[in-house]
């Protein structure tokens, strides 16, 4: 419980991104700051204790918001932040559609496949599965499709993906990866559905949460 009470803490802050590394550590990007805090340590959630957040801006990184981040790598200890919008008045200008921080090294790189790639897009939410790969969908910007992307985060490449009944496009919604393998697309700023499952046919039961856009989810096994 401790876990979810300090990512709903985080979200209240705009502009935030939330990385939920296997190695029990919680990353956010916020504009130009950039902090950890390691969650395998036990530490107080009250509001009079501070938590115990430490500095990495030294670090350099993107100026980004509206972006998404999701963990890779060999050793899933690479964290890969995607999209964004680095100027509001400007959506072409954006630093590097792929930022990678390596944790070991601490060291930021951007970057650049060639080939097929996605264009610049934001509001989206990237999402793991298996052997490194993470999927992107849809999102904002210019001239987005309901598009599928799979990175490959041990090769740096990226493939369309071929996606059957893929949804209309969508963005501000939140992709979790269900232990089953299954992507959950919850949400979308469009407001046409609350909940959009891709790749089941499953059915929701009971009434579906009000629409929603630009929140964030997290599988628990509570
Ligand atoms: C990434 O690209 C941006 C924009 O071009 C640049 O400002 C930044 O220094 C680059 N970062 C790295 C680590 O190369
Ligand atoms: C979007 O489509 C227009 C019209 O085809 C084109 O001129 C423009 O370059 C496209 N923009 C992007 C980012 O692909
Ligand atoms: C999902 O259900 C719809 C409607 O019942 C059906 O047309 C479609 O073939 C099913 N898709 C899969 C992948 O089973």
């Amino acid at each position: 419980m401790e876990d979810i009470f300090i990512l709903q803490s985080l979200l209240i802050i705009n502009s935030i991104l939330v990385v939920d590394l296997n190695l029990m550590v919680l990353l956010v990007v916020l504009r130009m700051n950039f902090f950890y805090l390691d969650v395998s340590k036990p530490f107080k959630t009250t509001d009079s204790d501070p938590i115990p957040w430490i500095d990495l801006t030294f670090t350099g990184g993107p100026l980004k918001t509206d972006a998404t981040a999701c963990i890779g790598g060999k050793n899933n200890d690479i964290i890969f932040i995607f999209g964004g919008i680095s100027k509001f008045d400007d959506l072409n200008a954006y630093q590097s559609f792929v930022n990678q921080f390596d944790t070991n090294k601490q060291q930021w790189i951007n970057i650049t496949s060639v080939g097929n790639v996605p264009t610049n897009r934001f509001d989206i939410s990237c999402a793991n599965f298996d052997n490194g790969l993470i999927a992107i969908f849809s999102g904002n910007g210019l001239n987005i499709t309901n598009d599928l992307w799979i990175f490959n985060t041990l090769t740096l490449t990226w493939n369309l993906n071929n996606a059957i009944n893929a949804p209309l496009p969508m963005s501000g919604y939140c992709a979790v990866t269900l232990s089953d393998g299954n992507i959950l697309y919850i949400g979308e700023s469009s407001a046409r559905k609350s909940a959009v499952y891709m790749s089941m046919n499953y059915s929701t039961l009971g009434p579906p949460p009000p629409s929603r856009q630009l929140f964030s989810a997290v599988l628990s096994f509570i």
